[in-house]
């Protein structure tokens, strides 16, 4: 990371109490390179693994190519033209679905993407610790990921992650080099009792 861009990450990046650096270490740069492994990735489907979800169903899934694989270009070409400049410069793409129903009676789950979502964000918060980018996309064609990649329909496709290591922003041409950006004030997320955003 440039010195510039750590600058700007404390700068946008100020909590307003004390947590974890993690969290806010965690961003989504476009500029990705190829400097890692497998197993590197490996480590990060470990992380979102551990995810918590309602009656412990897990029904994230993670269909990856890395760009020596012979699925790259499918994967590679669900993406809008915008999303492919930067990202297919990274190691790996990764598509996230998740199960609509439970595995104990087959049920409806209504949490599914819920539960997939902290499984990504385990994901992506490792990545961050390995100074690695996992920048997810929604940025992608979700009928022919479900088509090409041949997902059967009690499954929901979410988004895609491009995975990789951080590259120089200013590498990229000016219309797609990322900032870190802040967050609302917690008045404007959270209230005591009704709702009144
Ligand atoms: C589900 C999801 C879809 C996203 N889709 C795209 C995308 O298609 N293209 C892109 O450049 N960034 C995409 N992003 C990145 C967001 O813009 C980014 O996470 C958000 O601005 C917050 O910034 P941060 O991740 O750096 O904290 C996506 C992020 C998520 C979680």
């Amino acid at each position: 990371m440039t010195p510039d861009i750590e600058e700007r990450i404390t700068e946008k990046r100020k909590p307003s109490h004390e947590i974890h650096p993690i969290f806010t270490e965690r961003w989504s740069p476009r500029a990705l390179e190829r400097d890692m492994t497998e197993e590197d990735l490996m480590a990060l489907f470990e992380a979102a693994r551990w995810a918590p979800s309602s009656y412990n169903n897990q029904s994230w899934r993670f269909l990856y190519s890395t760009y020596q694989d012979d699925e790259w270009k499918v994967f590679k070409d669900l993406m809008n033209d915008f999303n492919t400049k930067w990202a297919e410069k990274g190691f790996a793409l990764v598509l996230i679905a998740s199960k609509t129903t439970f595995d104990h009676n087959g049920e409806e789950s209504i949490t599914n993407s819920f539960d997939t979502g902290a499984a990504w964000e385990n994901l992506a918060l490792e990545a961050a610790r390995r100074d690695l980018v996992a920048h997810g996309m929604q940025g992608f064609d979700y009928k022919k990921a479900r088509e090409l990649l041949e997902i059967p329909e009690e499954f929901k496709v979410e988004a895609m992650i491009a995975i990789g290591s951080k590259g120089d922003e200013s590498s990229l041409l000016e219309d797609m080099q990322v900032k870190p950006n802040g967050r609302k004030e917690l008045e404007e997320i959270v209230t005591k009792g009704k709702f009144s955003f």
